[in-house]
């Protein structure tokens, strides 16, 4: 078993990553939770596999009920939001009553909106089932939906009770939602461990102790910088191409950080920042796991970087590595970007 305390200014929890938690997933939330109602918020894929269980093993310290919205990205919507917060007021939900966000990352953050804005905040305890939610949503606070088209746009920061990680939840998960989780999980070794990045070229089994070292990589950003204005953005590392590639092409989430990691070691390599063993490393772990490989030119892509954070003024921060395990925040200004564009 591994545990991971995080401690922020005002609030402080603790997550609890162990096969077979869910089996005993009453007598750790006994620990934070001491009232009687507790309702469970899942989807429909994540319900028939791991619901009964959870409320049986609920069941023998308190009175559960629970609320179940489609699975997928639809479900991160105001319509969901509606509904999740309309079952709650129809089974009578106080303001001192615990919600359980089972499910991957879209229920951990619609979840955890609802526990952000009902009441102006009720408790909640995250059991992420996916390897996404499990290896990075866990951790941050950050919750919400998307609107206007625009993705996790209305949200709040609003940090857990508690988080139970059951890595057997795992065996469940079909390759591609898996290697999309790898996709970030390779993104944490490759921006703050560089063993545990090595460790991945022999495809080892996401146990504990992997999952607790992708963890502890966020732990340590997230610690220094809760609201996300500085040092925080190091997570970012292929997200800036990656978010420009995912709007354009149809990947997933990790799919495209793993080919915005590759533009941004390009990036990195041609200014004289990133050592060029990088790439070649970082090309073969993601193959391993069966991740895209499109070799986009990162040239091509820079003015749309311009459009896609128009929201920030100045310059713009990409996130490169220097070396396997090691990055840092490099400023560019809209100036050098359009020099950088093949297409001026
Ligand atoms: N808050 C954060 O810090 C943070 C970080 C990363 C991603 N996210 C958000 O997370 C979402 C993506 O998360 P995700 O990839 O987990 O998506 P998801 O929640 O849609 O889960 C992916 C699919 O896997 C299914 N699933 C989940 N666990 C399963 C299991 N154990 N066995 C079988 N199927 C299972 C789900 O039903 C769904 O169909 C995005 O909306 C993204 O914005 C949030
Ligand atoms: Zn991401």
């Amino acid at each position: 078993m591994k545990n991971i305390k995080i401690e922020l200014k005002n609030h402080s929890y603790d997550i609890f990553i162990e096969k077979g938690i869910l089996d005993k997933a009453n007598t750790y939330i006994k620990k934070v939770y001491n009232n009687k109602n507790l309702y469970i918020i899942t989807d429909d894929n994540v319900s028939k596999l791991y619901l009964d269980k959870l409320v049986e093993v609920l069941s023998n310290d308190f009175n559960v009920k629970y609320v179940v919205v489609p699975h997928g990205e639809e479900s991160k919507t105001i319509k969901y939001y509606t509904y999740v917060c309309e079952e709650l007021i129809k089974m009578d939900i106080r303001r001192n009553e615990l919600l359980v966000a089972l499910g991957g990352g879209v229920i951990g953050d619609l979840t955890g909106f609802v526990a952000g804005t009902l009441y102006r905040g009720i408790p909640y305890v995250g059991i992420p089932t996916s390897l996404l939610s499990q290896m990075d949503s866990s951790i941050g606070g950050k919750t919400g939906i998307d609107f206007c088209d625009r993705k996790n746009i209305l949200g709040v920061f609003k940090q857990p009770e508690m988080v139970l990680i059951d890595p057997n939840t795992l065996k469940t998960l079909d390759n591609r939602e898996f290697n999309n989780g790898m996709g970030e999980l390779i993104k944490h070794g490759a921006i703050g461990n560089k063993d545990l990045l090595l460790s991945l070229v022999n495809k080892p089994e996401i146990d504990e102790d992997i999952i607790s070292q992708s963890l502890h990589v966020k732990k340590r950003v997230v610690e220094l910088d809760e609201f996300d204005t500085g040092v925080r953005m190091t997570l970012n590392f292929g997200h800036t191409f990656g978010h420009v590639i995912e709007l354009k092409y149809h990947y997933k989430h990790g799919e495209a950080v793993a080919v915005g990691m590759l533009m941004a070691l390009k990036l990195g390599i041609d200014l004289g920042v990133t050592q060029k063993e990088c790439y070649d490393v970082i090309y073969n772990i993601l193959k391993a796991y069966n991740l895209p490989l499109d070799e986009y030119d990162y040239k091509e892509y820079m003015l749309d970087i311009l459009g896609d954070k128009k929201n920030l003024a100045g310059t713009i921060n990409f996130i490169l590595l220097t070396s396997l395990g090691e990055c840092t925040i490099y400023k560019m200004t809209e100036k050098e970007i359009k020099e950088k564009a093949k297409c001026e």
